[in-house]
């Protein structure tokens, strides 16, 4: 068994947060409190969790040449999720639109975190030795804590993105 578990179960841990917030906001409808509060955490913990997970995980796969596609792959799946909150944001949400938006992040996002803990960390953890398990553990949780200080909510129309 390696000392990789750890780390991953707490990547997960967060993960199925995740999926519990996208369960919630499914089931709000209109322009209401409890949506914009929940989209509101959502944004935060996802976008937080992203950034300390580039910098406590991906940073080390990228060095790792078996690795470097899957977390090409994964790191630019993180940036389009941002565009996607940051055009959900921008969405009328009393409007049909935000829902229609809402289903496809709610798809995408899953469809991303099934993947890294189906395929990326079950074959990342074959790359790791112990130096870099203990640069994770030290790293994810104080990062997050930091990026959570400074993460927002930041509506903008795909369209008009910059980059
Ligand atoms: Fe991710
Ligand atoms: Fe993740």
């Amino acid at each position: 068994m390696s000392n990789a578990e750890g780390i991953f179960a707490r990547l997960k841990e967060d993960h199925d947060d995740h999926r519990k917030l996208l369960d919630e906001m499914a089931d709000t409808s209109g322009e209401t409190d409890r949506r914009k509060d929940l989209l509101e955490k959502f944004t935060k913990e996802v976008k937080s969790h992203a950034a300390a997970e580039e910098q406590a995980l991906y940073s080390t796969m990228l060095r790792k040449p078996p690795t470097t596609d899957e977390t090409r792959h994964s790191v630019a799946e993180h940036h389009e999720l941002n565009e996607a909150l940051n055009d959900l944001a921008a969405t009328d949400m009393s409007s049909s639109a935000w829902m229609a938006k809402f289903k496809q992040l709610d798809h995408d996002y899953r469809h991303h975190i099934n993947e890294e803990e189906e395929d990326h960390f079950p074959d990342f953890e074959k790359h790791l030795n112990d130096d870099d398990i203990a640069h994770m553990e030290k790293v994810f949780d104080r990062r997050k804590e930091e990026e959570q200080e400074s993460a927002e909510v930041t509506p903008e129309k795909k369209g008009d993105a910059k980059e």
